[in-house]
């Protein structure tokens, strides 16, 4: 069993995914993957109620450990062609959130997911990283399509992906039940033809 889902998301050896993660720049980022001295900062950034609040995955409080786990797991995802998770940080090397890709091959698809500490907010931080992940996944990775989902009382989410150029592609009521309250889950969407990768 665990041999089929390890080859289910196996990719194809003609696709284009670098066997070392890479670092992908921007003009104010540089999006790198995670090392175990990043677990600290991500404890205190992620495990700020603000950004547990409106995740699927995130637990608040963050329990101690989880950071170190977290880390450790992600070599394995990208070597698998699972996903790829990047540190997004400040081209002085502060680190200011996540964001990653979760890839199905098979569907030539990936789900995008992301946060970034609570500091940092509405500065266009997500924005900046989201649009190179699009580039990477459009671009060397030639995925034909990326989604994302957000809670609908996370304006801030949608924002950035109506910013990206993804369409709201339906919502499913009540799908989660996040501190004791179901909330609507908005369904967004971008296929490569949509994405201008010539664009910076
Ligand atoms: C969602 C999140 C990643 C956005 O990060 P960010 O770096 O602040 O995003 P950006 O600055 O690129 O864009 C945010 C946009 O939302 C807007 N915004 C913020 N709060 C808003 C609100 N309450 N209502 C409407 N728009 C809002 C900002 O004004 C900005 O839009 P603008 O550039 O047109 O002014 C961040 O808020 C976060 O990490 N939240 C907690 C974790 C989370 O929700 N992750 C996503 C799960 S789907």
């Amino acid at each position: 069993m665990n041999q089929v889902t390890r080859e289910r998301y196996l990719p194809p050896s003609d696709l284009p995914l670098p066997s070392l993660q890479p670092v992908l720049s921007t003009p104010r980022l540089a999006l790198r993957p995670f090392t175990p001295d990043d677990a600290a900062e991500v404890q205190r950034l992620a495990g700020d109620r603000d950004v547990a609040a409106t995740t699927r995955l995130i637990p608040h409080p963050y329990p101690d450990g989880l950071a170190e786990a977290f880390i450790r797991s992600l070599p394995e995802q990208y070597e698998h062609g699972k996903g790829a998770t990047f540190a997004i940080a400040l081209t002085d090397g502060a680190l200011i959130g996540a964001i990653s890709l979760a890839f199905h091959w098979e569907d030539q698809h990936a789900e995008m997911g992301y946060w970034v500490g609570k500091p940092y907010w509405n500065r266009g931080f997500c924005t900046e990283a989201a649009r190179r992940i699009l580039e990477f996944g459009f671009g060397p990775l030639k995925l034909s399509r990326v989604f994302a989902n957000y809670l609908a009382n996370n304006p801030a989410s949608g924002r950035v992906l109506a910013k990206l150029g993804m369409r709201q592609e339906g919502c499913l009521r009540q799908h989660r039940l996040k501190n004791g309250r179901f909330e609507d889950l908005v369904l967004c969407g971008i296929l490569a033809a949509e994405f201008p990768l010539a664009r910076k």
